[in-house]
């Protein structure tokens, strides 16, 4: 599949809550609970860190989003955490398998860097064995299991916590995205 990675912009929300939304529905992969609207996803869109990455992967021919990541700085509470990103990963239902979040982790890894970000450090649901794979895949080594800490639908779900640094090599040598 070609794909083009990208920066999402507001005019983008429509796309990004297409993708968001089932996966919510679904139950079964995120933490988010409530459908996101166009409405608030546009708002956030325009509200989004200037040093937060967030990469579309749309298909090309087509011009289809078919996925994308978000990486936001972790503790904006404090200076102490601004080396460090929590990172989502979101690809379509129906375009799983096709290497689209593998395409989009060394755009972000490499935007990252630009931005002055020195590690990933985020969460996956303790049933979510895919996305387990799939980070991991990408250098993440599990740091913990955070226990019942999520509750959906009245259930406990652990969380997994996961890591990454990021080194120089993805400031430079990286070409294979735009924005
Ligand atoms: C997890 C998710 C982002 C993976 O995206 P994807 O585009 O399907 O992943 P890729 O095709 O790039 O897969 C890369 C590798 O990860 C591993 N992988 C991906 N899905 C897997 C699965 N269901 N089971 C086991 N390994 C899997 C494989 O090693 C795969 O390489 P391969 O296909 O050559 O064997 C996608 O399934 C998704 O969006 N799921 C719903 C939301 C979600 O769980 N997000 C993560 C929480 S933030």
């Amino acid at each position: 599949m070609d794909l083009l990675l990208r920066d999402v912009t507001p005019a983008d929300a429509e796309a990004v809550v297409r993708i968001l939304n089932p996966i919510i529905e679904a139950r079964l992969y995120t933490v988010f609970d409530q459908r996101f609207t166009v409405d608030a996803e546009r708002d956030y869109i325009a509200r989004f860190p200037s040093r937060g990455v967030w990469k579309l992967a749309v298909r090309q021919p087509g011009g289809e989003v078919v996925g994308f990541q978000v990486l936001e700085p972790f503790g904006p509470y404090t200076t102490s955490f601004d080396h460090v990103g929590s990172l989502g990963t979101y690809v379509a239902l129906d375009q799983r398998r096709q290497g689209i979040a593998s395409a989009l982790f060394p755009a972000t890894f490499h935007a990252a860097v630009q931005k002055g970000f020195e590690k990933i450090f985020t969460f996956v649901r303790a049933d979510n064995p895919a996305a387990l794979a799939v980070y991991t895949g990408q250098g993440f080594t599990v740091v913990g299991t955070a226990k019942r800490h999520a509750k959906i639908d009245g259930r406990y779900i652990d969380e997994v916590l996961i890591e990454r640094a990021l080194d120089g090599r993805w400031a430079g040598a990286f070409s294979g995205a735009n924005g």
